[in-house]
């Protein structure tokens, strides 16, 4: 989960280095560091806490270095469990993300060879074992080393007086940039988007060697490869604040473009995946987090347009179920398509013999590699923890994958296929009508920021996003939520609630608008304050201590736009707390662990 940046050429390497390691810190934000290589030696720095605690720092000039920034897993948080490392002799640095799984015995090994380390992190035997190994060559050095691991790596080594930065991939993410007389690599793209928007991914095996003026690649056999140059059509604008006090503000009021740019090409004909050639009688969705409450409002959108039954599994279950219910057809989501669970789905999905399609939002992503399919969002990149459009456009992706099984299974007609497209087009201008509400969003939060307890409640296809809307705002404004169908509070919750329960009711204009109506006014009844979301309605606003109007649409294409106000909710109740909103505490972006 940790990030990691790497830079050979002249444009100055320390500012290059915390630049880069700014924009990957939704990866980790628990410590980090930078190594600048010297003539003598390895200058380092590292610190536990955020990059902004490294500064102010005087990095001496240098033109070769490596940067990291950590989310602990061996070792807790602190100035030497931080990266990078410097073996016993100095004339090396690593940094590496990932797991070594049998370090303990390959650290015993060392320290009885008489190595010293410094941390307790598994990361430091990779620069013990490079000093131990080296005979002359960095590059040869990395093919022993990586034959004695067993685990995920994304590791960067340099050494003394060399413009090379050695770097070798296992099942963590590692790109390489390339620039004119520069070079560089690291665990995610915004990290280099400054510099190039050239890069060649690397695949698990490869040990690659990165100079200024050339970049050569071998794969896990040692022979010479060629990987592709594919160009990124990210721009560094888009990995900046712009201006927004948060990267979260920022996205959520980038989600009409998102929208827009998922839409795009995809409205006239959706020919990305052709869905004849797969057996779709049962689908199941698997995914973690944020893309898991897409999965389940997926389902409600295939049941509805494709009437083809669907099961949703969270990853991290899914892997450990009974492989005897075989569903011949699974759809991964994963924004980052590099979550260590829903990866680990992928391969077992397809041990159990299924069709896989990934839904993700990051090209290339380690994902992609496991599956018959990929669906990319076009969110572009996200860099808030917390996910906001991206999950509007894993929607919009099941939005069309749902119309193009119902056209395919004869459930719905061209003319039927054309109104739902007309109100996608439409959803933009939706998703702005209420992003230009955020003011009075923002003053509706009064009643959030003290309480210890929230409810959020839905039914039918907005009863996930309920879940969504409780997991938001215990991510990032650390309040105790919960989301619950409304028709279970009687259940069982209905014994928490007073009148310091605030609770967040979703209702729209389906089937089920008079029993949520019901299920409000015993709510109202025992005093909780009552915020409403959805559908205009006279009975409603006089039920509901406020209520937030969203603009009119299908009850099915609801769930956008009332996750907007939810996001917006958990946004500002958050900056109303001090909140830390962009790197909630304890969390990552992308959670590369099992
Ligand atoms: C982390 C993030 C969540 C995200 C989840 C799944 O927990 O903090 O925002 O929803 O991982 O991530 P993925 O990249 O697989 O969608």
């Amino acid at each position: 989960m940790c990030g990691i940046v790497g830079y050979t050429g002249k444009s100055g390497v320390g500012k290059v280095l915390l630049k880069g390691l700014k924009r990957l810190e939704y990866r980790g934000y628990d410590s980090a560091g930078v190594a600048v290589v010297q003539n003598d030696g390895i200058y380092l720095q590292k610190k536990k806490g955020m990059i902004k605690d490294l500064e102010p720092i005087t990095i001496p000039s240098g033109n070769t270095g490596i940067g990291h920034t950590r989310w602990a897993t061996h070792g807790k948080p602190s100035d030497e469990n931080a990266h990078p490392f410097k073996g016993c002799s100095g004339e090396f640095a690593i940094v590496h993300n990932g797991i070594i799984d049998n370090f303990i015995t390959i650290k015993e090994e060392l320290i009885e060879k008489g190595h010293e380390f410094s941390s307790e992190t598994d990361s430091e035997i990779l620069v013990h074992l490079i000093e131990e190994y080296h005979e002359g060559n960095l590059l040869q050095t990395m093919g022993e080393v990586i034959k004695k691991l067993r685990g995920s790596y994304a590791v960067c080594a340099v050494q003394r007086d060399s413009d090379r930065i050695v770097v070798a991939r296992n099942q963590s993410p590692l790109v390489i940039g390339i620039g004119v007389e520069e070079n560089l690599v690291a665990s995610d793209i915004p990290a280099i988007l400054d510099h190039t928007n050239e890069v060649k991914y690397l695949e698990d095996g490869d040990i690659a060697e990165l100079t200024p003026s050339r970049i050569r690649i071998w794969d896990r056999k040692g022979v010479p490869v060629e990987r592709e140059t594919v160009e990124i059509d990210w721009t560094h604008e888009d990995a900046e604040k712009s201006g927004y006090e948060h990267y979260m503000l920022k996205e959520i009021y980038e989600q009409p473009k998102a929208i827009h740019d998922s839409l795009l090409g995809r409205l006239v004909e959706f020919d990305d995946v052709d869905f004849n050639s797969y057996d779709t009688r049962h689908i199941r969705l698997i995914s973690c987090g944020t893309s898991y409450h897409a999965a389940l409002v997926g389902k409600y959108i295939i049941e509805e347009l494709a009437a083809i039954p669907c099961t949703t599994d969270l990853a991290s279950e899914y892997r450990y179920s009974s492989p005897s219910d075989l569903t011949p057809f699974t759809i991964l989501i994963s924004q980052s398509g590099e979550t260590a669970d829903t990866i680990a789905a992928a391969r077992e999905a397809k041990q159990r013999g299924c069709k896989t399609l990934a839904i993700t939002n990051v090209m290339n992503s380690s994902i992609t590699r496991e599956v018959d399919e990929v669906i990319y969002t076009q969110a572009g990149p996200e860099i808030g923890v917390a996910a906001t459009k991206t999950f509007t456009t894993q929607l919009i992706v099941l939005y069309l994958i749902a119309m193009e099984l119902g056209l395919n299974n004869k459930r719905l007609l061209r003319e039927n296929v054309q109104e739902y497209r007309d109100e996608l087009r439409r959803l933009p201008r939706h998703v702005k009508v209420l992003l230009d509400q955020s003011d009075y969003i923002r003053d509706v939060c009064d009643k959030l920021v003290t309480a210890e307890d929230i409810f959020f409640v839905g039914r039918n296809i907005n009863y996930p996003v309920a879940l969504e809307g409780a997991l938001k705002l215990k991510e990032i404004a650390y309040i105790h939520s919960a989301g619950y169908p409304a028709g279970e509070l009687k259940h069982g919750p209905f014994a928490l609630l007073t009148e310091r329960t605030p609770v967040v009711s979703i209702l729209v204009k389906d089937h089920t608008f008079e029993k949520m109506l019901g299920n409000i006014g015993e709510i109202a009844a025992r005093g909780s304050p009552i915020i409403s979301v959805g559908d205009e309605d006279r009975e409603l606003e006089k039920l509901s201590d406020d209520m937030i109007v969203i603009p009119s649409v299908p009850p099915l294409f609801s769930p956008i736009l009332v996750n907007v106000v939810l996001q917006l909710m958990a946004y500002h109740t958050a900056r109303k707390r001090g909140c830390s909103i962009d790197k909630p505490r304890n969390l990552a972006k992308s959670v590369t662990v099992e």
